[in-house]
């Protein structure tokens, strides 16, 4: 049951789920329980989200800087998105989720590549919530791999410099044919974006919540809807007043 207006809820949710670790140090516990508890997370925020009528929940799990973590860290970390896919791929095709994977994909390790394309090949044709999991994500790096695209492409001829839009940088980016974020969350109180969606989330709402991200619950992310819904979007617009908010 969907809890909101449908009219003010974001048609894309995009969160960088943070505090895995101080969540398990708070408890004394090793960091991969933290991130173990990260998972059961992730499978309540995807149902909300559905629930809620949210069509596009993007996640990040794990950044292009994170590999400098601990070796024992990125193999648990690792190690979970393979359990997390293998475990959870039939239930989330079952409830008509859609997969998309961004990042590079050069370079990771032989048995997460074709998982990830499972995923997506699996669910390609769901017509339920878009769940598109940022994995060896970063910012930087996605355009600088659409930039080198791009280059290739004019250095062949095949692209004039003046036909190089933002249109064309964004249909150029891993995030190609996905609506940009409406709402950013972070979770664990750090307050900022640590290289994820910079380009995507130019007119986003940002949103940071004190929850580290195992304690973020179906109410947690229904209040910061209910937040997001308060907001008023501009867009750089001067619109009258009454028909700036989301909902309107
Ligand atoms: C988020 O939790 C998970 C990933 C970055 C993969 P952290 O591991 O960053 O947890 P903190 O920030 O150290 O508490
Ligand atoms: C961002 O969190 C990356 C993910 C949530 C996957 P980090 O914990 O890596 O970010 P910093 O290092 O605190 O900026
Ligand atoms: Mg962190």
């Amino acid at each position: 049951m969907n809890p909101l207006s449908p009219s003010t809820v974001p048609a894309h949710v995009a969160i960088i789920m943070d505090g895995n670790g101080r969540w398990a140090n708070a408890r004394g516990l090793p960091r991969a329980m933290g991130h173990r508890k990260g998972v059961e997370a992730v499978r309540e925020a995807v149902k909300t989200a559905s629930e809620c009528g949210v069509s596009y929940l993007t996640l990040f799990a794990f950044s292009s800087e994170n590999w400098s973590r601990p070796e024992s860290e990125v193999s648990d970390l690792m190690g979970l998105l393979k359990t997390f896919i293998r475990r959870d791929l039939a239930v989330l095709h079952k409830q008509n989720v859609r997969i998309r994977i961004i990042g590079d994909r050069q370079n990771l390790s032989g048995d997460i590549l074709p998982l990830l394309l499972e995923a997506e090949e699996t669910t390609r044709n769901n017509t339920g919530i878009t769940l598109v999991i940022a994995f060896n994500y970063g910012s930087r790096d996605e355009m600088a791999r659409a930039m080198r695209l791009l280059a290739a492409e004019v250095a062949a001829g095949r692209l004039d410099p003046s036909a190089i839009t933002p249109e064309r940088i964004g249909a150029s980016l891993d995030t190609a044919g996905i609506p940009d974020p409406d709402l950013v969350i972070r979770t664990s109180g750090e307050e900022r974006l640590s290289n994820f969606l910079l380009w995507q989330a130019a007119y986003a709402e940002l949103m940071f919540v004190p929850e580290f991200w195992p304690d973020f619950s179906r109410e947690t992310f229904i209040a910061a809807l209910s937040r997001y819904a308060m907001r008023e979007r501009r867009f750089g617009g001067l619109q009258p007043a009454a028909t700036l908010a989301v909902g309107s």
